[in-house]
């Protein structure tokens, strides 16, 4: 078994999967900045097996990216032992599985985070996952906690908790577990609860990855701090601001930081829109509307750029607007 996360210096920062955010281009920047390791945008266990085209596009890296996790969504073991087998195949460095996503398309289909409610089930998928690769390890992302449906939300005992999850799962060779430190009733909102982040470091053997709310090199330290974690996974903290991984480790261990100015923002978003243009054409440069308006977020002029560059259709039209 090749466990990469184990060879990993610590403390080890990730990028978090975002879907619709961490695609190829995005994500070799955030590897220049030092990224450790790589998560994908979440994958479909079914969509892989079944051979789809756009799936496998998505997942696509670059061998620089190393190494890279894809994560996946699905409910059948099946699937997961088959799609695992395929992304090992396809030289991924790891397999994840997303026991935390709560938007609406993947918990309606039995995925994402409504897992947590049967820890066995979980279970289950993680043993099909691992049953499925031959050398590489699985790691799995998971929240806070998730009530049980239909009940009284405010009484904890009606509440499947982090813990509850890694209780059943502790017995499979899981390699690494990225834990958002907040429910599934307020998913992306409000102080990450570190307390339950540091009690699954205190009973799971492999690697663990505090993640919500890390937008600083401030909240990054504290974050390890208050958890005793392995390593922090970034996510929002990142859009926009990728040389946060390099600030994180630079804080870490000097105390100070780089600060970014407005030409080197500049700089990074043009390079950024050439690297999805490269990748995915012109298409890419209608996906980095979003991005480019996050790289302006707080500059002088953020409302006026940001109204021009989210109408961008070539590439051409991000240097005049950024050149202004
Ligand atoms: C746009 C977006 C897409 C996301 N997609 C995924 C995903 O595909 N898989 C996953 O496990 N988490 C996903 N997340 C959750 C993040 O990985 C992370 O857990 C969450 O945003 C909390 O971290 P933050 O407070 O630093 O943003 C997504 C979050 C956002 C904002």
């Amino acid at each position: 078994m090749n466990n990469f996360w184990q060879q990993l210096p610590k403390p080890i920062i990730a990028l978090a999967p975002m879907a619709g955010v961490t695609d190829a281009a995005f994500r070799i920047i955030c590897k220049d900045f030092g990224a450790d390791v790589i998560y994908t945008e979440f994958a479909s266990t079914n969509a892989l097996v079944q051979g789809n085209d756009a799936t496998r596009n998505m997942i696509a890296f670059d061998p620089r990216e190393q190494p890279v996790v894809c994560q996946l969504f699905g409910h059948d073991p099946e699937m997961y032992r088959k799609a695992a087998r395929i992304l090992e195949e396809m030289g991924f460095a790891g397999v994840d599985i997303n026991f935390g996503c709560p938007a609406y398309k993947v918990v309606a289909h039995g995925g994402g985070v409504s897992l947590m409610r049967d820890p066995k089930r979980c279970a289950e998928l993680v043993q099909a996952t691992c049953e499925g690769v031959k050398n590489i390890p699985v790691s799995i992302k998971i929240r806070a906690s998730i009530c049980k449906e239909n009940c009284d939300r405010s009484d904890p005992a009606n509440h499947v908790t982090a813990l509850d999850l890694i209780d059943e799962i502790k017995r499979l060779p899981v390699a690494a577990v990225m834990i958002h430190g907040r429910s599934y009733e307020k998913p992306f909102d409000g102080d990450p609860n570190t307390g339950v982040i540091k009690q699954v470091k205190k009973v799971f053997n492999g690697i663990v990855i505090a993640n919500g709310g890390i937008n600083t090199p401030e909240d990054a330290k504290q974050m390890l701090d208050e958890t005793g974690a392995d390593g922090i996974g970034l996510a929002r903290g990142v859009r926009g601001s990728p040389w946060l991984f390099k600030q994180i480790k630079e804080y870490l261990t000097t105390g100070s930081y780089q600060e970014y100015s407005w030409e080197d923002r500049k700089l990074l978003a043009l390079k950024h829109s050439e690297a999805a243009l490269k990748v995915k054409g012109e298409w890419g440069i209608i996906e980095m509307r979003k991005h480019l308006a996050w790289y302006v977020r707080g500059t002088p002029y953020a409302a006026k750029l940001r109204s021009q560059l989210v109408r961008v259709n070539t590439i051409k039209d991000v240097e005049t607007i950024l050149a202004g």
